[in-house]
């Protein structure tokens, strides 16, 4: 039998349950993955929620768009072998002890990387590549992330130093030191936020990536950053479009960037393999307690990724 998390409504995370079905069989070009570890992102509070639908036809309703795990079994024509370990993105319902995935939804997962990390890898990790492809981040660029001690901030400001940019990041005070350590200079967000960039970066900023989505975050990018197809957002669907920066993600008038997004994932694999790109893992829950899981990352300031682990 397979363990799965379901939302029975859309609502609160009292909505979620863990209910048993039988074990899925791969079709033709399709793999069972046995899961080791779920990333949870903010989407999957929005499908819960029903922000993104709620149709009552869908319900009970699978959650989770990565996981890593180990292959299990493989449909006619696959390209993986029982025993591969792997990482699954971009997929549906990854909330579960076994998922059915296309065989191209996955990605060989480096043997130096954890479990929980490479659950947790690609969701965060793909949308900070878009965002910074679409920008145009490169070497000298000096780069503005804010919201850089999220989950795809602390993506978006490694990936930026890569790149070689000057990444400022803003973060709560207490995750200062979590910035530098991935090689960002910090700065407070709130009253003020524009000046303090201005003083550290007197001759401007080339870039800016709102990871955020309030109006100062998008404001001081504006205010900023003199070319607006060099600001992106990923949160503010409401003013972006309006504003001619670069709006990323699913949603009316937005980029969805699929392409980009799916050829990021071996990529990232490599640097998260070699230790150059950290997934900091701030908590992990077994799937019976999913609820409490979406209660965490509801909280806004979890500083890194929560894992579900069958
Ligand atoms: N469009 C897309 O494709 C896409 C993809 C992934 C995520 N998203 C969206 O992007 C957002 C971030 O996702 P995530 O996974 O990184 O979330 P997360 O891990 O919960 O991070 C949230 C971040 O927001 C910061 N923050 C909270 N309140 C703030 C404020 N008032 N001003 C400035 N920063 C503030 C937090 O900073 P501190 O903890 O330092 O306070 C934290 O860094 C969410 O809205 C999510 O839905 C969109």
């Amino acid at each position: 039998m397979t363990q799965v998390v379901v939302a029975t409504q859309y609502g609160g995370p009292e909505v979620l349950a863990l209910v048993e079905e039988p074990s899925p069989t791969p079709g033709p070009g399709e793999v069972l993955v046995e899961v080791r570890a779920a990333g949870i992102n903010p989407a999957d509070l929005k499908v819960r929620s029903g922000a993104f639908g709620d149709d009552p036809a869908a319900l009970p309703r699978r959650l989770g768009y990565e996981a890593a795990g180990v292959v299990r079994a493989v449909g006619d024509g696959s390209r993986w072998t029982p025993g591969d370990e792997v990482i699954a993105f971009r997929v549906q319902g990854a909330y579960a002890s076994e998922l059915v995935v296309p065989d191209d939804a996955l990605v060989a997962k480096p043997a130096s990387l954890g479990w929980e990390e490479a659950g947790g890898l690609m969701l965060t990790g793909a949308t900070a590549v878009h965002a910074l492809t679409a920008t145009g981040v490169r070497d000298a660029d000096t780069v503005l992330v804010h919201g850089g001690a999220g989950g795809v901030g602390q993506m978006a400001v490694q990936l930026a130093v890569v790149r070689g940019a000057r990444v400022i990041a803003t973060a709560s005070p207490r995750n200062h030191d979590l910035l530098r350590e991935l090689g960002a200079e910090p700065v407070a967000y709130g009253e003020g936020l524009a000046e303090r960039v201005r003083a550290l970066a007197p001759d401007g900023v080339d870039a800016a990536l709102d990871l955020v989505g309030t109006d100062e975050a998008l404001d001081t990018s504006l205010a900023l950053v003199a070319d607006r197809s060099r600001i992106a957002t990923i949160a503010n669907f409401d003013r972006g479009p309006a504003e001619g920066i670069r709006v990323l993600g699913g949603g009316p008038g937005a980029d969805a960037g699929d392409d980009v997004r799916a050829a990021a994932r071996p990529e990232l694999a490599r640097l998260a393999g070699e230790g150059r790109l950290r997934v900091r893992v701030a908590q992990s829950f077994p799937l019976e307690r999913a609820a409490d899981a979406h209660r965490a990352v509801a909280d806004g300031h979890v500083g890194g990724k929560v894992v579900l682990v069958p």
